[in-house]
């Protein structure tokens, strides 16, 4: 008999079977442990039969398929020895199970190569983290293109949804149906990337928000990835992702190791909301290293107020109008540092400009400080310019393969992380910021691709990438006090792994409330609200000069860590006051925004978003009309998480003016302060809702009555 062994969490069961080579028989909804009898039975059920005109053995879909084994789709291993060693067959040694660990040791005996397959269910949430590590065992060295992480899915997972985007236009889904062959996406551009979020969705057919099984993944890396999704002939199916490796980046010398990101996995069986409900809950318990206790502060952030026009007796007018629309925390954008006029010059000089701040920043600090708000700052270390002091003093910093000549983007290089000098100077020098000021918050930007990025010749992605948590970390340690917001041009490197360093992403630089309303929902599928930066923008967005009254804007950046992003000075009295309501709309709701649980609601009107976030007492939920509705009625609202028994008091927190123009006559209860209506009616039937216009949202709050 094979041996088997079984991890179970709360709500979910993993089955694996161990050898020849370890492979998943069952992961889904939680089992009784089964006795030995029992496994006997399970796995005679299981078996496979063999099919004609092929290999004349099974061959499993293991947790790293071998070509070696006449595995003939994707292996997860691909390596070699100067050619040699190139088809690996790998047995089953060892495991060994710690809490909700299990750990597998397989060796191949014959190319001296030993692999470490990690598999850790989380108790709570049943979110599976997968890693594995490849250890070359022979004094000849290893150069390994690829290690994957392959995971087997259940024949109705035949639609996949990726997601692509671009700068400013981040997170866009798109579905393909699979049912013979590949689905592939790659990153090179040497950081998590605008363009492919490591990240799908793969489900049956027509998976919606509430409906349907689906399969949520996500590889923990900001570097380079490659994922597919794969149908074989025999009509098994699998998920593999795993670091995109670039020629030669990874040689083993005898007993090194590489090991992959981790790729986490949840399941859901009542569609997309399924996986909210477990990616979020993974996230604030295991991954959130900020203290919970501790509110998401509003931001006021100068970006789109100022741009590169730092004068300090204007910022502390800047900071007074913060301060009296309710601002948490004030943050001194890109253009504070020695020369930098524009973003042609000056980065790599972390010194305050002191033409521009002759008495430092200390005072507008204390300013700050004394309003009861908390001090942030933007940096962008990892990049210098061509023009600036430490370009000038250390070129052979350069991130750059020797003899080409490198190209800048946004008129920028990028530092080689792995030099130590430079690696020193950097720290040393942010150290020196955070020291000798007051600071709460960094801003860590990260505004261009990386390009042939080589170190001592040799590919350097991987590197860097390391290097820049190594860099992270010893600053998280040496300043804990210090939260870190991942930016990257918003939206550029938001993923598992940099959240062990960063509290928070900057999600996009497009701060237009209708392209947010795509760009959030799809983000909120992996991470908590009060992850997500989302800024009130100025009435014309500065990316797409769409104009949006505040009620649109206020209600889109609710749902998020909330700040503004404009110049409160220039603004007039009403938009400020507005911006104030909207401030202490999102303090109100905060402590359930950033705890409670997100869903969105399937519409069969595509023009409209339905959403929000709920706890055991409320739901708040918002209803975004992004284009001229499909109907003349809007489709009611129907809460199926709410709970039957019980009563409900419903109240429209906010009803857009505008559209009472397209009614004869609202909804009745639109009208009343509040009314009281049952679980079980708001379940089933739902609340009738008025028509929006397009571009415009309404809020509505319901709490359990006693
Ligand atoms: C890109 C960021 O996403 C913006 O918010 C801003 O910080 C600029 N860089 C500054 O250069």
């Amino acid at each position: 008999m094979n041996k088997t062994v079984q991890l179970n969490s709360q709500q979910s069961t993993l089955i694996v079977c161990l050898n020849p080579m370890p492979e998943i028989l069952y992961w889904g909804e939680r089992l009784e442990p089964l006795n030995e009898q029992e496994l006997v039975q399970f796995q005679l059920m299981t078996e496979r039969g063999l099919m004609q005109a092929r290999i004349d053995e099974d061959v499993p879909l293991s947790l790293c398929p071998e070509l070696g084994r006449a595995n003939f789709g994707s292996p997860g291993l691909e390596a070699h020895r100067e050619g040699k060693s190139w088809a690996p067959q790998f047995i089953y040694d060892s495991h060994q199970i710690n809490a909700q660990t299990l750990s597998i040791k397989c060796q191949d005996i014959v190319a001296s190569i030993e692999l470490q397959i990690a598999l850790t269910l989380d108790d709570d949430s049943s979110v599976l983290a997968k890693s594995i590590k490849v250890i070359n065992r022979d004094s000849t060295p290893l150069t390994v293109n690829k290690l994957a992480l392959t995971f087997p899915l259940p024949y109705q997972a035949n639609q996949v949804m990726s997601f692509h985007g671009r700068w400013s236009r981040e997170l866009q889904s798109q579905r393909v149906r699979l049912d013979h062959g590949q689905f592939i996406q790659e990153n090179r551009r040497g950081r998590t990337s605008h363009e492919y979020f490591p990240s799908c969705l793969i489900g049956e057919e027509n998976f919606s928000e509430e409906k349907g099984d689906v399969w949520g993944f996500h590889l923990a890396w900001s570097g380079n990835h490659a994922w597919k999704a794969e149908v074989k002939s025999d009509g098994r199916r699998l998920m593999q992702a795993g670091e995109l490796l670039l020629p030669g980046e990874v040689i083993l010398k005898q007993n090194e190791s590489y090991q992959t990101p981790t790729l986490y996995i949840a399941h859901s069986r009542s569609g997309i909301n399924g996986l909210r409900t477990k990616f979020h809950p993974f996230i604030r318990q295991h991954l959130i290293r900020f203290d919970r206790h501790k509110v998401r502060p509003v931001h006021l952030n100068t970006w789109e107020g100022i741009y590169f026009d730092h004068n300090p007796s204007y910022l502390s007018e800047m900071i007074s109008e913060a301060a009296k629309i309710g601002v948490e925390r004030f943050i001194i954008d890109d253009g504070w540092f020695k020369g930098r006029n524009n973003d042609k010059a000056a980065l790599g000089d972390w010194l305050v400009d002191k033409n521009k701040y002759p008495q430092g920043l200390t005072p507008l600090i204390k300013q700050v400080n004394e309003l009861g708000m908390e001090f942030g700052l933007w940096v962008e270390p990892e990049m210098f310019n061509p023009d600036s002091d430490l370009f000038r003093t250390h070129p052979e910093w350069l991130l750059a393969s020797e003899g080409y000549s490198a190209v800048t983007g946004r008129n920028q290089y990028v530092l080689d992380l792995q030099n130590s000098e430079c690696f020193d100077y950097l720290y040393s020098a942010l150290n020196q910021i955070l020291s000798d000021h007051h600071i709460g918050y960094l801003k860590w930007d990260m505004n261009r691709e990386i390009v042939q990025a080589s170190h001592l010749g040799r590919a350097a992605v991987n590197g860097q990438t390391q290097a820049l948590y190594k860099f992270l970390s010893k600053l998280n340690q040496s300043h804990p006090e210090v939260e870190i917001e991942s930016c990257s041009s918003g939206g550029g490197r938001m993923d598992f792994e940099i959240l062990r360093y960063a509290c928070r992403f900057w999600t996009s630089d497009c701060n237009d409330a209708l392209e947010r309303q795509t760009i959030q929902r799809n983000m909120s599928i992996f991470f908590p609200p009060e992850l997500m930066g989302a800024h009130i923008g100025p009435e014309k967005s500065h990316t797409t000069r769409r104009r949006h009254d505040i009620h649109f804007r206020g209600i889109t950046a609710l749902f998020g860590h909330m700040g503004v992003e404009l110049d409160p000075v220039a603004e007039s009295e009403s938009e400020k006051q507005a911006f104030k309501h909207y401030i202490e709309l999102h303090k109100q709701f905060r402590p359930l925004l950033h705890s409670g649980q997100s869903f969105f609601l399937d519409s069969r009107d595509h023009s409209r978003h339905a959403y929000g976030v709920f706890d055991k007492q409320q739901t708040l939920v918002a209803i975004a009309q992004l284009a001229m509705p499909e109907y003349m009625l809007m489709e009611p609202l129907k809460l199926g998480m709410l709970e039957s028994d019980g009563d409900y008091r419903v109240s429209m927190v906010h009803f857009p003016h505008s559209s009472r123009g397209l009614m004869k006559r609202q909804p009745d209860w639109t009208q009343e302060q509040t009314i009281v209506v049952k679980g079980c009616w708001l379940k089933n039937v739902g609340l009738s809702l008025p028509i929006l216009d397009p571009e415009s949202a309404m809020l509505i709050h319901i709490e359990k009555s006693h």
